[in-house]
């Protein structure tokens, strides 16, 4: 009987650690020019703020991009390569920004 709860709780738990694992990789490597905040401007304008990124793509999208590696018409985007973990916990983070 207890087994199911003790799942289901690690579940919910690990679903804020992906999110935070997200937020870390998207301090690291996205927002030297992107925003990744709740509100604000991008410190590298033609960047958009990921919050303005969450409502343009569903996270399922993203997920897939960043597993492909997302190439943007811009020569100031960096191309990223991820891991599909990287990529889920990023898409997670941005989704969240579009509360
Ligand atoms: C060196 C600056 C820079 C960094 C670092 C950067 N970006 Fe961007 N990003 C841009 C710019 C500029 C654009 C706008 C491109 C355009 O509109 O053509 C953009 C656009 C995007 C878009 C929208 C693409 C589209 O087609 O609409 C996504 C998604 C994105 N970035 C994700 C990320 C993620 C995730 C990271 C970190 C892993 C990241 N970016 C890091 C500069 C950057």
């Amino acid at each position: 009987m207890l087994t199911p709860l003790a799942v289901s709780l690690a579940g919910a738990v690990s679903a804020g650690e992906t999110e935070e694992r997200g937020r870390v990789i998207a301090q690291a490597n996205c927002a030297r020019c992107h925003n990744i905040a709740a509100a604000g401007d991008s410190p590298f304008p033609p960047a958009p703020p990921f919050r303005v990124i969450a409502r343009m793509y569903r996270a399922s999208d993203l997920e897939e991009a960043f597993v492909e590696g997302i190439v943007v018409g811009h020569p100031a985007m960096p191309e990223f390569t991820m891991t599909a973990t990287q990529a889920a916990a990023l898409s997670t983070f941005i989704d969240s920004l579009d509360r």
